[in-house]
């Protein structure tokens, strides 16, 4: 059977340079790098080659610091819940600001934070998923200690404004992290031209192994450690270090920002051809400004077709997709983006998200393409509420 990935949004396959050098540190160099001996002293090279890979992927001056952490959500959450340590609880400001379409590692630990009594305000996304940073501008106030905004949204590919956002947020005096999972290795991402103090990152996104990530901090920024133990990392986030998985997230980022004019070319080109494709049938809605969003993403809605079941087609197919957000998948419910922005309830639960890499191809895409098509006729030809108005709905929102 064809398998055609079309889900990297959730994650991604883990880039052949990488597994090659990461290869020794799963096998006969497994030294821990802060041993004295040999065998730890054996990983150091590969170490600093990653993190100097780190560093430039992102712009960031030797001043500054990447800390490798476990995941993005380790990130997301050591961020606000650092800043709660260093600035709320001594009652020094009390609020702070999120989008409300972050992802739940910022969503859940904002939610999370204010059972602890800070305050938390919502930016809200206007109708086309896009950000204003005007609405920003409108809700700052002294009071706010960190403004927390994605650099592109999960769901639909949607760039945020980041360097506007941030200069907004340091002219109150806050601090602002971005969580640029879904941006690295699909747009450029320059933490001195952004001004950001934080930025998280996930190796898995970009084609990096699973289970590592990194938290850049700007120089001078503090930031209490969320991990308290044998002070690897200066001390900012204790544990013994993921050899293996550094060194792949290290050659998966320079390989990302290499190929970032691939995304711009082969990718954006693919997945501008599916969309066109979808946009063909009747009574397709796509979410977002194409010009506005990264090269590899489409959200969309297909009236009367339920999108757990075209999952469940597609997959017969050998078409990996989505509904959503990765971690939502298991549940029924709408998709929270959709419901943000405003959309119906039908629409909302008829949400597909289709994620491309650099990996995929045009045979591929021209499959995926006959098989949704396939799919969409077969799922409203037994749907009760299509059947009642089929090409009747109106499109849009
Ligand atoms: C925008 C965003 N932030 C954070 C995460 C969580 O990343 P990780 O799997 O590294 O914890 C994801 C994963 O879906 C994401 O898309």
């Amino acid at each position: 059977m064809n398998r055609v990935y079309l889900d990297n949004n959730a994650t991604t396959m883990l880039d052949p340079e990488a597994l090659e050098l990461m290869l020794p540190f799963l096998q006969d160099q497994y030294g821990n790098p802060n041993s004295l001996h040999f065998f730890g002293s054996q990983t150091h090279g590969a170490l600093k080659t990653a993190i100097d890979q780190l560093y430039a992927g992102i712009n960031a001056r030797d001043n500054d610091d990447i800390v490798i952490t476990s995941c993005a959500t380790e990130s997301n959450n050591w961020v606000l819940k650092g800043i709660y340590f260093d600035k709320i609880l001594n009652k020094e400001k009390n609020r702070i600001i999120i989008s409300g379409v972050e992802h739940p590692a910022v969503f859940a630990t904002a939610s999370f934070l204010q059972s602890l009594g800070v305050e938390v305000s919502i930016l809200n996304v206007n109708s086309d998923a896009s950000l204003n940073p005007k609405s920003l501008k409108d809700l700052m106030g002294d009071d706010v200690a960190l403004v927390s905004i994605m650099s592109a949204n999960n769901e639909t590919g949607v760039i945020f404004p980041i360097n506007e956002l941030c200069e907004i947020a340091h002219e109150y005096g806050a601090l602002f992290h971005t969580d640029a999972v879904q941006s690295i290795g699909k747009i450029p991402v320059n933490v001195q031209v952004s001004g950001v103090d934080f930025l998280s990152f996930s190796a898995h996104k970009f084609h990096g192994p699973k289970g590592v990530g990194g938290l850049f901090i700007k120089d001078g920024a503090s930031l209490t450690p969320l991990l308290h133990g044998g002070e690897q990392m200066g001390g900012r986030r204790s544990g013994t270090l993921n050899v293996a998985g550094i060194v792949g997230m290290g050659k998966a980022m320079e390989n990302a920002v290499k190929f970032l004019s691939v995304e711009k070319t082969h990718v954006e080109r693919l997945r501008n051809k599916l969309e066109d494709a979808l946009l063909t049938i009747s009574d397709v809605y796509v979410v977002g400004d194409r010009a506005k969003r990264v090269p590899n993403t489409i959200l969309a809605s297909i009236r009367g077709v339920e999108g757990e079941a075209m999952l469940w087609d597609l997959n017969q197919a050998g078409i990996a997709a989505s509904t959503g957000s990765a971690c939502a998948s298991e549940s029924l419910e709408s998709n929270p983006i959709m419901q943000a922005i405003g959309a119906d309830s039908e629409l909302a639960h008829t949400a597909l998200r289709l994620s491309l890499s650099r990996f995929n191809t045009e045979a591929e895409i021209d499959y995926a393409i006959e098989k949704i098509k396939a799919a969409v006729d077969r799922l409203r030809a037994i749907s009760s509420s299509f059947a009642y108005a089929p090409n009747g709905h109106e499109s849009g929102l």
